[in-house]
């Protein structure tokens, strides 16, 4: 049954009657049929065989990597101890918007994420932004985090065989080299993954997830060995700018709890699993974080952080006063980063796939293959663009870059959960965000405020991103949109 119950007025593709174009830029696409159409894609459809177990785990493989094993490094100095206060704040901005997503999550349960959630209630061209939002966070993050993963392999490769990449095959031109070739490399790795299939991805994504988990637990277990409560004198050095500040950049640690959200229309149980799964993989994240910043601040200095190195394998080493745990650790952060590789461009693809279907983006991004039931054609293109990315192209501003995408799409889905809340009051919602509109209210400022707290650069990179997808979705996705033609959906197709 489609459309039942949603108010004509609110909802539908436009009128024959060719409407002016405000009207064409806030068409909706009504709820029930986002939810009928999951799943099918051009010539085959997505298999639904992940539980809430791989959906938790996906959502941690997306968290989890390069913001406690690289970026805390970066973060300490701007917050001294106080950066334990940091992770907390970040968290909440997390936790505010994760309420929204699994609220939204349990009630629509598709592949396109806060994309399909805005084009639900705020009509396309929000949708479009939100999508193109959703590219920075997935798509360009991959890039970034790949880079990350080269940094740790070196470290890796120097404490075991003692040889390093050289820089001409480990950087990008910019950055003195020509090439970064592990970074290729990881996003190629993932790709054989995810062109198996969602499962077989999830099923490797759950064994990387395990070990740094595993890596974590013991760096706490040995950190704590070397504590020193005189680390956390003068708790809050640089005052409380310098813990927002440090804040906004520890939030890439947190991009990724809504990865989840993604695998809606891969879901066995999509309304009952996905919003259990986004918010247990944020507490897990979350008491994590605290408790490794909390130890690795006891057990070093905050002065003696600094941005470049590998912090955590260093505070083992120092702490057990052998070579072998910092190694140990950097081989847990290589396989950990790896995880937020394959979860983060599984992400991509999926949304990607769903915009494909409703005819923002071309018609390739949502065909899928007859027997892996997997969009094969759209991650082989994905992988290549994040790969060439990652190898090519200097990364320096582009976690920032990611997280300011990712906060404005976090922003939206706070609004999206009251406005669907108001047009749609009697829907079936499988988890309800508590005190709304409170707390959705709460979670839209924090993004607000740690969108603020981002340097100038990286507003303005945000701006031409945003530039750029704008001539896109004008000279494209506005013509081409599914709700601009006549419906030929398969939805209806079933009706
Ligand atoms: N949260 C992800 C990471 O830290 C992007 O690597």
């Amino acid at each position: 049954m489609l459309d039942q119950g949603a108010p004509p007025h609110h909802d539908g593709p436009a009128t024959p009657s060719s409407p002016g174009l405000a009207a064409r830029l806030m068409r909706r696409k009504p709820v029930e049929r986002l939810v009928a159409e999951g799943g099918q894609g051009e010539g085959g459809t997505l298999r639904r065989s992940l539980g809430l177990w791989q959906l938790t785990m996906i959502s941690i493989g997306a968290t989890l990597g390069t913001g406690i094993f690289v970026v805390l490094g970066e973060a300490v100095p701007k917050a001294g101890p106080a950066v334990t206060l940091s992770f907390v704040i970040a968290g909440l901005t997390a936790l505010f918007s994760a309420l929204s997503y699994a609220e939204l999550a349990g009630t629509i349960p598709v592949a396109g994420s806060s994309y399909s959630y805005a084009y639900a209630t705020m009509g396309e061209l929000v949708a479009w932004i939100c999508g193109w939002c959703l590219v920075l966070e997935y798509g360009v993050s991959v890039a970034a985090v790949a880079v990350g993963w080269g940094e740790y392999l070196n470290e890796l490769l120097d404490g075991t065989i003692g040889v390093t990449i050289p820089a001409a095959l480990s950087a990008p031109p910019g950055d003195g080299g020509i090439f970064n070739l592990p970074a290729l490399i990881v996003v190629l790795l993932a790709m054989t993954f995810l062109l198996g299939g969602a499962r077989e991805s999830a099923r490797a994504n759950t064994i990387m997830v395990v070990v740094k988990i595993a890596a974590l637990v013991l760096f706490c277990a040995i950190g704590v060995q070397g504590f020193r409560s005189g680390n956390y004198e003068n708790f809050m050095p640089l005052g409380m700018a310098g813990v927002s500040a440090a804040g906004a950049t520890l939030f890439f640690s947190y991009i990724g709890f809504d990865a989840a959200s993604t695998a809606g229309e891969e879901a066995k149980n999509a309304q009952r699993d996905l919003p259990r799964a986004i918010m247990l993989s944020l507490i897990i994240v979350t008491v994590l974080y605290v408790l490794v910043a909390a130890v690795a601040i006891g057990a070093r200095p905050w002065r003696t952080f600094t941005d470049s190195e590998a912090s955590l394998a260093q505070i083992m080493t120092d702490v057990t006063g052998q070579e072998f745990w910092g190694t140990l650790l950097a081989f847990c952060a290589v396989v950990a980063i790896a995880s937020v590789v394959l979860t983060v461009l599984y992400g991509q693809t999926r949304v990607l796939f769903a915009m494909s279907r409703d005819g923002l983006v071309p018609k390739v991004f949502s065909r899928v293959h007859p027997k892996s039931g997997a969009p094969r054609a759209n991650t082989l293109i994905v992988s290549l663009f994040c790969g060439v990315l990652a190898a090519a192209i200097p990364l320096g501003q582009l976690a920032d870059a990611t997280s300011i995408g990712t906060l404005f799409a976090f922003a939206l889905v706070n609004v999206a959960v009251v406005v669907l809340r108001r047009t749609r009051p009697d829907m079936h919602r499988t988890f309800r965000v508590p005190l709304a509109p409170v707390l959705p209210a709460l979670g839209f400022a924090f993004c607000v405020w740690m969108m603020g707290s981002l340097s100038t650069v990286t507003w303005v990179v945000f701006g031409v991103w945003m530039a750029v997808g704008l001539v896109f979705y004008f000279v494209y996705g506005h013509r081409r949109s599914r709700l601009a033609t006549p419906d030929t959906s398969a939805a209806q197709k079933q009706q």
